[in-house]
């Protein structure tokens, strides 16, 4: 038997209905606030993902799924969102017409280590938001993460985490200035972090190993050597963040594993996921369009792990049934008039289940039971001779005979009403 390759999972109809929900509520909650969704190409060419992303990340170092094609280009499934919609952003000269929204949501691919909220196939709701410089939006846009999270119940288990990763004026000393304490740290680090050292060093902050962050503790922090311009951005960020009633931590230890990031990064972390704990995460991105080639544009976005958020909802959400009616049929003359009454009952709005597979009246209420209607109607001989169908409400275990020509409309109001 050919099995799902190794983290990668189908999606089957009973989970569905709640990343259609997910889907939804972006699509409404964002739109609130101005975004309209995009959809980009799965596959782009690898050198987009190396200048975006970053050459020494993990991500493009370690866990691209990269091909060439028969024309001999090196291509790669996408890993994230933001680099396919910046440069999207830059082929489309969208920098007239800015501010520029956008949302998107599909699958990503990474090859990490499969484990509890993390796949190889894996996938987002993402928001990049082009033009703005100033704090209020990052704020704006935190605030939707958080009405989006709220909206769907979530808000309980979840901290917004907020740090700032300075401008590259301010970065490039401070990075030296880490360089410089983790070589005489060097001894007491984990081999990932002895060889992030020179490479990717505010990597090693990120670090989830107790002994490095034991030996991190005191290591300096980009906080206290943010430029006038960079600690003002954040102070404003706090004070608007303040402003809205939205709790916050500031976690002077969040690097982001992408490389495009500037100032402002934040993530939004769950006390119900285990290891794999970011809910969303995103940031400031000023300087990524102009170093694709495009006119230079601030910008800041995020993106949501779907799966994570499916295994926050499970366990919190009960969805309504999607059937609304079960008919239940007996005999052939039964299962005619059933076929005809199911599309009349349809074309009033309702969703019905016609039985299509014989059985007893007995075994046919068993299915109803199972679809979870809200109602089961029964057709058979005796019915079709008084032009009747006896309609069973399953929340109150009452029967009623209604005239067929009246049912769809008589079904229809009653569902509408609700429960
Ligand atoms: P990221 O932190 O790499 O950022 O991913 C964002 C979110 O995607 C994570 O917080 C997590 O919920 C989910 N995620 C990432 N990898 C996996 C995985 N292997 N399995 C399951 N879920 C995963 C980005 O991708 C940036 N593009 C976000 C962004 C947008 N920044 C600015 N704009």
């Amino acid at each position: 038997m050919i099995q799902t390759v190794r983290g990668v999972h189908d999606i089957l109809p009973v989970e569905t209905p709640l990343w259609q929900l997910l889907e939804a509520r972006a699509l409404a909650i964002f739109g609130q606030y101005g975004f309209a969704e995009i959809r980009t190409p799965l596959f782009e060419k690898t050198e987009l993902f190396a200048r975006a992303v970053g050459a020494a990340t993990d991500i493009v170092e370690k866990e691209m799924y990269t091909f060439a094609d028969r024309g001999g280009d090196s291509l790669s499934l996408r890993p994230e969102g933001t680099a396919s919609v910046v440069r999207t952003f830059v082929q489309q000269s969208m920098h007239r017409q800015l501010p520029w929204k956008v949302w998107y949501r599909g699958p990503m691919f990474r090859y990490e280590r499969p484990q509890k909220g993390r796949q190889r196939q894996f996938h987002q709701i993402g928001c990049e938001l082009f033009g703005p410089a100033g704090p209020l939006a990052d704020a704006e846009l935190m605030a939707m993460v958080m009405r989006y999270l709220t909206d769907l119940g979530l808000q309980a288990s979840l901290v917004l985490e907020i740090n700032s990763l300075g401008c590259p004026d301010c970065r490039a000393p401070y990075r030296d200035l880490l360089i410089a304490t983790l070589r005489t740290l060097v001894a007491h680090l984990c081999e990932d972090c002895q060889n992030r050292i020179e490479r990717n060093p505010l990597r090693v902050l990120d670090c989830k190993r107790e002994n490095c962050r034991a030996t991190l503790a005191n290591a300096p922090s980009m906080l206290d050597h943010l430029c006038a311009g960079c600690a003002n951005h954040f102070s404003s960020l706090k004070t608007h963040l303040n402003h809205l009633g939205i709790p916050y931590r500031v976690n002077p230890f969040m690097v982001r594993g992408l490389d495009y990031y500037n100032r402002t990064a934040f993530e939004v972390t769950s006390t119900g996921l285990g290891a794999q704990n970011a809910v969303a995460a995103g940031g400031r991105y000023d300087g990524l369009v102009a170093q694709m080639g495009g006119t230079s544009t601030p910008a800041i976005g995020f993106a949501m792990g779907m799966e994570r958020l499916v295994l926050l909802l499970n366990r919190e959400t009960t969805l309504p049934s999607s059937t609304d009616v079960f008919l239940a049929t007996l005999g052939e003359r039964g299962e005619n008039a059933g076929l005809l009454l199911a599309e009349a009952i349809r074309k009033e709005g309702l969703a019905v289940e016609l039985n299509l597979s014989g059985g007893s009246l007995k075994s046919q209420m068993k299915r109803a039971d199972r679809s979870k209607a809200r109602f089961a109607l029964m057709l058979g001989d005796t019915e079709i001779e008084k032009n009747v169908v006896i309609v069973k409400d399953m929340t109150l275990g009452q029967q009623q005979e209604i005239r067929w020509s009246e049912a769809p409309v008589f079904l229809a109001n009653l569902c509408r009403v609700g429960p």
